[in-house]
């Protein structure tokens, strides 16, 4: 996945300013960053729910699964176990392809061609879901998960905060997604259950990108940290998990910081020499020459001063 120079505002809010970023498929990513600083939102322009004012997220043809921080269920009369199920199209595919053999029964020469290869093609998308083990598989998450057969009973719409986060991220694992975005999914697990769940992630065949405010689950699961910048706007992705990053970023800081102080001093230095140059009388030529010239450099480290992140580098990210 690749991100290149994205801009996004909201208003005058600033989300993105010429951001990019590269994630390799199979990277188990930490998305952070503090409160607004568009974790969500990029997620949502991944999923195509929200789109950049320029720049693009190239993402190669790959099925995303979506675990949203806020869950709601469209058809709340199905019942736990069959909202697991679903979460692979093999229901559907099934009878897509018995349509296509009935119509085969009786179709020209010609036509049967066509329905074969259609046929074929909804064959292979089965295969690539495991259309024979897939049930084995959904009961071995549901023991995973501890998800006890009363609530594989219930019906989606009559289950608990708690409990529909669980069930979410069941059918989110089972999906076979090649790509999942993960917003938050450790609010609502078990101890247990969160080992599972971490054991998972990490060996997940796919990418997993995931916002979590939960250190240790991160510090777990992710090899990469991807850090969105609420005030530079830019996005960096480094090379490790959690404490790592705070690490990096944290030298990154004190590295910066002595950059500010030198360009600081420069400008100063600079500023002095402006003023004592506007004080000056109007037939000290040299001096008057040399003001205006400093004044242009000084024009130009004013805009290139980089900015102060963080008072504090304790991060709430
Ligand atoms: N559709 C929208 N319209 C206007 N503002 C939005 C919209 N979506 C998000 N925002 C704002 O953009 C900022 C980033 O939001 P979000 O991506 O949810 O942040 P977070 O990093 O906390 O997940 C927030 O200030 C939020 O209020
Ligand atoms: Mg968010």
């Amino acid at each position: 996945m690749k991100g290149k120079n994205m801009y996004l505002a909201f208003g005058s809010e600033v989300i993105y300013d010429d951001a990019s970023f590269l994630i390799e498929d199979n990277d188990k990513v930490g998305v952070v960053g503090v409160n607004g600083a568009g974790k969500t939102t990029l997620f949502k322009i991944i999923l195509k729910e929200e789109s950049l004012d320029a720049g693009k997220i190239t993402v190669n043809n790959k099925k995303i699964g979506y675990l949203p921080q806020e869950i709601n269920f469209t058809d709340k009369e199905k019942n736990v176990l069959d909202y697991l199920y679903s979460g692979r199209p093999i229901e559907k595919l099934e009878k897509e392809l018995n349509v296509v053999y009935e119509k085969l029964s009786n179709a020209s020469e010609l036509e049967q061609n066509k329905l074969l290869r259609q046929a074929e093609k909804i064959q292979s998308e089965l295969d690539s879901l495991n259309q024979y083990t897939a049930e084995d598989e959904l009961l071995s998450l549901i023991e995973n998960m501890k998800i006890d057969s009363e609530l594989l009973e219930m019906k989606v719409g009559d289950l608990s905060g708690g409990q529909k986060s669980k069930i979410a991220f069941a059918r989110l694992l089972f999906s076979n997604s090649d790509i999942l975005l993960l917003d938050e999914p450790t609010n609502h697990l078990d101890a247990k259950t969160k080992d599972f769940v971490i054991n998972y992630l990490k060996n997940y065949h796919g990418m997993v990108l995931v916002i979590s405010h939960d250190i240790d689950f991160l510090n777990e699961v992710v090899t990469k940290t991807m850090f969105i910048n609420k005030v530079t706007h830019k996005i960096k992705v480094y090379k490790g998990n959690y404490k790592e990053f705070k690490r990096l970023y944290a030298n990154e800081m004190i590295e910066k910081e002595l950059r500010i102080k030198e360009q600081e001093r420069e400008i100063k230095k600079l500023e002095e020499v402006v003023k004592r140059a506007e004080g000056a009388s109007r037939t000290n030529h040299n001096l008057k020459r040399l003001g205006q010239s400093r004044k242009k450099m000084l024009e130009k480290k004013l805009d290139e001063l980089e900015v102060r992140e963080f008072s504090k580098i304790n991060l709430t990210i």
